[in-house]
């Protein structure tokens, strides 16, 4: 299966956004973990801590977005609500019809999606949000917002 380890490659220099990455990278070995010992039922435990912490998780991401001059439906937080669906879906598949694979698929998966998307859409997101000043601990904006909401994801890479 593929690993994820916290390297300081994903932190991204927004300590609330970085603390959050930290434990989802955690609650992922976790999950993981579980999988390898063969022990579905824990692996499913394991799997929907992770998808709790993950509905916040982009709950707060999207939110900033909103606070921070972003329109509502963005490729971000689509990314966001694709994963989530699909998480959903694992959880599902195991709990009402005994089928444990999805999980270690998603397991996984989203070992090779979150670095990618931290690097992309969640920089682009921290590097917006420090410049239009935003602190996420008080919602207060000392810079200008954009004029126009923005329907891109922000990152670089991103038109
Ligand atoms: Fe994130
Ligand atoms: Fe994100």
């Amino acid at each position: 299966m593929t690993a994820l380890a916290w390297t300081e490659d994903l932190r991204l220099n927004q300590p609330q956004m970085d603390r959050t990455h930290e434990e989802f990278v955690d609650l992922l070995a976790q999950a993981r973990a579980s999988i390898e010992a063969g022990d579905p039922l824990r692996a499913l435990a394991d799997f929907e801590r992770l998808l709790d912490h993950t509905v916040e998780h982009f709950a707060q991401e999207d939110r900033w977005m909103l606070a921070t001059g972003f329109a509502p439906e963005n490729c971000h937080t689509r990314q966001h609500a694709t994963v989530l669906t699909a998480m959903r879906e694992g959880v599902r598949l195991a709990r009402e019809e005994a089928r444990w694979e999805p999980l270690g698929v998603l397991v996984n998966e989203l070992a090779l999606w979150f670095p990618q998307h931290a690097q992309m859409m969640d920089a682009g997101l921290a590097q917006h949000m420090a410049a239009v000043g935003f602190e996420p601990a008080t919602g207060a904006v000392t810079g200008v917002l954009p004029a126009q909401a923005i329907t891109r994801c922000g990152s670089a890479g991103c038109s």
